[in-house]
Order: structure tokens, then sequence, then C-alpha cells
């Protein structure tokens, strides 16, 4: 806020996310810049209102609440953070992965319960290896080949499906039903755009291994969420772990919430005290950057 204020009067929505839409549109009517988080849907309603509008820097790497191709009509500058973010959502990507495979949450709500009544057995609580198994990254960008990293430490063969083969990096570029058909883990990383839009849906869920867990800390639309109900109650797949969905919150009589073999999380990807500040400043700069005629550090391609 105090770089924000040495160059422009600031209107600060300073109640809880998200600002009311009514307050959002009256403001925005003489706003140069806005600067947004994920929650706030910058559609034509709001683009056509904000007549001075130069630049709309999202508090975050994905832009899918904005209607970027609009804005860009309108000569209007979308800027994002990513980079800053990239490791700290993979750090929470391997733990839903470790989290899921291994059990970590059923075992610990298991003992919360006063359910841990039995002396130590050799069958109890059996999950899966993560070392030396396959991981199916979808997407193989910043965050994916953060992921694709943490694996090879696992000892995991990666292989990797994307829209192109990426000659940069040493894993394997396989086409989807393959990537399906073979992972132990398949973990989704795409950004949320028409191609991606229920990706996942029940007939891409049953090409998996029954043995196999879906993960998913992107945005929740690239999982068709009622198929994968479906999947994981048929026993299609062996489980999920996810931070993102269709509708969000989700609360506690969600369907999802429901199934034993589920780990979830509230879109805490990111949701580190120093990312989130590195993606405050970003986001300032960025704004900064474009009202001043300069280019930003990140502007959505
Ligand atoms: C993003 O930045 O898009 C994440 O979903 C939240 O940090």
């Amino acid at each position: 806020m105090e770089e924000l204020r040495k160059v422009a009067e600031v209107d600060l929505w300073e109640g809880e996310n998200p600002a009311p839409r009514d307050w959002i549109l009256e403001r925005v009517v003489d706003a140069d810049g806005i600067l947004v988080t994920l929650v706030d849907r910058v559609d034509r309603e709001l683009i056509d209102r904000a007549k001075r509008l130069k630049v709309i820097s999202t508090y975050s790497v994905g832009y899918d609440h904005i209607d970027v191709a609009y804005a860009k009509s309108k000569g209007i500058t979308v800027t994002h953070t990513p980079e800053v973010l990239t490791e700290a959502t993979a750090d929470l990507i391997f733990g839903l992965i470790l989290a899921v495979a291994r059990r970590i949450v059923e075992g610990d709500r298991l003992i919360r319960e006063g359910n841990w009544n039995k002396p130590w057995s050799p069958e109890f609580m059996l999950g899966k290896e993560v070392h030396g198994s396959t991981l199916g990254i979808v997407g193989m960008g910043r965050i994916g080949r953060s992921v694709a990293r943490r694996a090879k430490a696992f000892d995991m063969r990666v292989i990797y499906y994307s829209r192109r083969k990426h000659e940069e990096v040493d894993y394997e570029y396989v086409d989807l039903d393959t990537l399906l058909r073979e992972s132990d883990f398949v973990v989704l990383t795409v950004d949320l755009n028409p191609e991606t839009y229920h990706l996942m849906d029940y007939e891409k869920l049953s090409k998996m291994k029954r043995t196999a867990f879906l993960i998913n800390a992107s945005r929740g639309a690239v999982v068709k969420e009622d198929d994968l109900v479906r999947a994981l109650k048929e026993g299609l797949i062996a489980g999920a772990a996810l931070d993102v969905f269709e509708r969000e919150p989700i609360g506690k009589d969600h369907p999802l919430a429901q199934l034993p073999n589920v780990v979830l999380t509230p879109h805490i990807g990111s949701a580190t005290r120093e990312t989130r500040e590195k993606m405050a400043e970003v986001a300032v700069r960025n704004l900064i950057l474009a009202l001043e005629g300069r280019k930003p550090l990140y502007e959505v391609p």
C-alpha cells in the first residue's frame, strides 16, 4: 500500500475478501488501474464501466477470472504473479501426493476419532509407495517442472503431456492417453481455459489405473467434479488429493468430503507467508510499471 500510495490515489476495500461486486463496479468507473484477486470477476460488464482503465493487475498466477481478450481489445494491460509462487505450489502438490498415497490425513483422523484401538499389524492402513512410481504431469510449465524436480529426488519416473513437447526438459513426452494409462499419480498443473475445462471427465478418469491417484492444485474446473465422485465411488481410481474445486468454498457436506480416499485442502497452493508477500510485491510492481507506461514484470500473454 505504501508503494501504491506514492504514485496514486488508492481506493482500498478494507473488508473481508472478496470486495462486493457493486463496490467494485462503482469504484472502477474512475480507476486507471485495479488490483484484484482470483475471486474478483473481471468481465465485460466491469471492463465496459472502466473507461479510464489502463491496467488490471491480479494477485494470482491464474487469470481465468479475467476476460483477457476483451481487456486487451480495449487496450488494457493484464498482469499476473507467476514464478514467485512456483516452489510453494510444488511443495503443496508433493505434500498432497504423499498425504493421499500414504494415507496421512486418514491416519490422523483415525487417531483423533479414537479409532486406533488395535496394536500394530502387518496389513493395517497400507498405502502406495511414492518412490519409484510413475508421475504423470499434465502441463509442463513452471509448476510442472518444479514438481518433476522433486519427483526425481524420489526416484520417480516422470512423464508429461502438454500442448507441445518441451525440448529444454529431460522428461518423457507422451500423449494424454499414455500418461493416464501409465501413471501412478496424475498431477494437473494446467491453466483453466476453454481447452482444459473439464479435461478430466469420466472417460479420461476411466483410462487411469485403478491403483492411481489424481492430484489437482490448478483450477477446480479442470476436473469434472461429478464424474470424479462417480469414478471414486466405482473404484475406477484409488484416490484423489485436491486443493481446488469447481465452486469454492466447499463445505463438509460436499460429496468429495464423504469419501475416505480423498485428501482436501482449501486452495492453499501458494499460501505461505513468504510467497504471499512476494505475490503482493509483484502485483504492486506490475500495476505501477504499467501505470507509468513501462513494461510490467509479468504481462498475461
Ligand atoms: C493463483 O495464483 O492462481 C493461485 O490459485 C492462488 O495463489
